[in-house]
């Protein structure tokens, strides 16, 4: 049923042989398979490599090569000097060889790439043996030999380390990639995974959040963000384009440079101290995340990049398992097109519809046409906590029990709510919520899925790489468990840590404190605005946050964003990546001004002032 190229991991072209089977194959009975090295390339290579050490002459007799049988060393093409090899071998007396090509181990630890084959060159006892019944009897298959024990191998003199002689052409000496590739034929069998613990680091806790005051004021609040205090066109800035991006508190900006400073370090994969205090530092940030949502587990927690890249996660992940042929997905009006493009590009590889529940006049779902959407074939409803064009806040608790009812699923999408309400996953009973961490206070490239372990549990990965595996062989892949399952290769770490930091900002001032304080901002707000003449608001949805959109009469919202700018206020205007419902209102756009905690009566009284010297600046409006 799936159709995530994911799912068809188990099966790969190349098929690499197992350790042990490994003498077999340099015994020259099998062909060397499609995509490894061939030995007797590695020979040849190997050779030519050691032709060009300062001094070298070709290994003397006895001398130690890489233990490549000569059987299936190939004959070099014309112009290229023939490799030199051991024409017989002798078991090494005292670790190196003297004479012509000896070795010099002094500098060997500056090749890397030798450190994996350093162990070929004095072999144990058992191991020369075993090699040299093979070439005393080539097409013999090799017998098998005890595996090397590091407490019984002699003691490893270090391998050559060839000094560059003058006039060598570096690059022309290949890069070992293919030694790269080999690497896990000579390692050990894959230990059984286990799960990766939350490492506890001695590293001190990062400095408390330092904050210009404990009481919620916003003239205080603004003090923590030093980007308020910037000046455009001459003016203080008045920032508001919150629904955009917020600003960052000093506390966000310093975590980051601390965890820059002090603990940068990939995480979950070393046994290193930096790693520990990343690990540490990311999972923590896991961990308030889950509070902040009131999610029961971690596990419930993945960070994306954003909502967008969250809701595209559940559409390839849960939508192409789930959906197929004629089920159906609800949104509705308000959405913005991250909860739409994905949800349409979905319907349309599966051959199922896409339904949109209409809003009213003021922008308000209408319940009554959304519950007649919902059916047997409803599959998933997606649906904003907050729209991002309106402000609408949409009836969530009714309409997440209706599609319960039916049997679908239900993605909030919180971009435009985390920063304005307190999101409570299982107080609403949402399947999945996604936000962007940037529009909470957070860094940009940072944001979270939430999804219900056990839904979560059943879905696919949508990404494959490092990081999300369990064990990987040439044949098949073993996923870890939700999150890392859904979090392929290295992620956005120290801006996870930064999340981590503006969810201990908030919960410092408090989310009923920040929400009663912008509901009575934007009730503010909209009185001053209705007061500008020739200016309508669009959306005026009896519940609302954040967000006060309008249009002025005969004005270009376009127009209207500029001069407002040069008066040092930061407003947006255009579509909001809303087209739809702003065609629901016959319009293209809007002039956007949208509140976070840190905005003033003053900042209003700013804008509204702007607003009313652009109206009666234009001809025939003048007072
Ligand atoms: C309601 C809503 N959903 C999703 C998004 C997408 O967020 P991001 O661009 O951070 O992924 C936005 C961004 O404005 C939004 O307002």
């Amino acid at each position: 049923m799936s159709t995530n190229p994911l799912s068809e991991f188990g099966s790969v072209a190349a098929v690499a042989p197992a350790t042990d089977q490994w003498a077999t194959l340099i015994g020259g009975t099998q062909q060397v398979p499609a995509g490894l090295p061939d030995p007797a390339m590695l020979a040849r290579m190997a050779n030519e490599f050691f032709s060009t050490v300062s001094g070298a002459q070709p290994p003397a007799a006895g001398a130690l090569v890489p233990a490549i049988p000569m059987s299936l060393v190939s004959v070099p093409p014309a112009g290229v000097a023939p490799p030199a090899v051991p024409v017989a071998w002798q078991p090494p007396a005292t670790g190196v060889q003297a004479g012509a090509g000896a070795i010099d181990s002094t500098s060997a630890h500056e090749l890397s790439f030798l450190q994996e084959i350093r162990p070929r060159y004095p072999e144990p006892e058992e191991t020369a043996a075993a090699l040299r019944a093979f070439l005393e009897s080539p097409g013999e298959p090799v017998p098998a030999v005890a595996e090397r024990s590091t407490q019984q191998a002699p003691a490893v003199p270090t391998p050559p380390m060839p000094t560059v002689p003058g006039g060598f052409d570096s690059s022309a000496v290949p890069a070992f990639s293919f030694l790269e590739e080999a690497r896990p034929l000579f390692s050990l069998s894959p230990v059984a995974p286990v799960p990766v613990p939350v490492t506890t680091s001695s590293q001190p806790e990062p400095p408390p959040l330092k904050l210009s005051s404990d009481l919620f004021d916003a003239q205080t609040i603004r003090r923590d963000f030093p980007l308020l205090r910037e000046q455009v066109n001459g003016r203080p800035l008045v920032w508001l384009d919150n629904a955009a991006t917020t600003q960052k508190p000093q506390s966000v900006i310093d975590r980051l440079s601390y965890f820059y400073e002090h603990e940068n370090s990939n995480v979950h994969r070393a046994a290193h101290e930096m790693a520990a205090r990343a690990t540490d530092a990311y999972e923590s940030a896991r961990e308030k995340v889950r509070r902040f949502l009131n999610a029961s587990t971690p596990r419930e927690i993945i960070f994306v990049r954003g909502a967008t890249e969250g809701i595209n996660l559940v559409a390839q992940s849960w939508g192409r398992r789930y959906v197929e042929k004629d089920d159906e997905i609800v949104i509705t009006w308000l959405e913005h097109h991250a909860n739409i493009v994905p949800w349409q590009a979905l319907c349309s590889e599966k051959q199922a519809r896409l339904r949109v529940a209409p809003v009213d006049d003021r922008g308000q779902v209408i319940l009554e046409e959304y519950e007649k959407l919902l059916g047997p074939k409803t599959r998933l409803v997606s649906i904003a906590q907050v729209s991002n064009a309106l402000g609408t806040v949409t009836p969530l608790p009714a309409m997440i029990e209706a599609a319960h009812r039916h049997g679908a699923k239900v993605l909030v999408d919180g971009a435009q709510a985390v920063s304005h309400m307190r999101a409570d996953v299982q107080a609403l009973d949402c399947d999945f919520y996604v936000f962007s961490g940037h529009k909470v206070f957070a860094p940009t490239g940072i944001g979270v899925v939430y999804g219900k372990s056990e839904i979560l549990d059943s879905m696919p990965p949508w990404q494959g790489g490092g990081n999300m595996i369990q064990d990987v062989t040439f044949e098949r892949t073993l996923y870890n468990p939700p999150p890392s399952r859904f979090e392929a290769g290295t992620g956005n770490i120290a801006d996870a840590v930064g999340l981590g930091a503006a969810i201990d900002y908030l919960d410092h001032v408090g989310m009923a404190n920040i929400s009663r304080y912008e509901h009575e901002l934007l009730a503010y707000g909209t009185a001053a605005l209705e007061r500008v003449p020739g200016l309508r608001i669009i959306g005026t949805a009896a519940e609302k946050a954040g967000v006060l959109s309008f249009v002025l009469d005969g004005v270009r919202t376009e127009e209207v964003g500029d001069l407002l700018n040069r008066e040092g206020i930061a407003v947006r205007a255009g579509h909001h990546c809303a087209q739809p419902i702003h065609r629901r209102f016959g319009i293209e756009s809007t002039v956007r001004a949208s509140l976070a905690l840190y905005n003033t009566c003053s900042d209003i009284d700013a804008l509204a002032a702007a607003l009313l010297r652009i109206q009666t600046a234009r001809p025939g409006r003048g007072v």
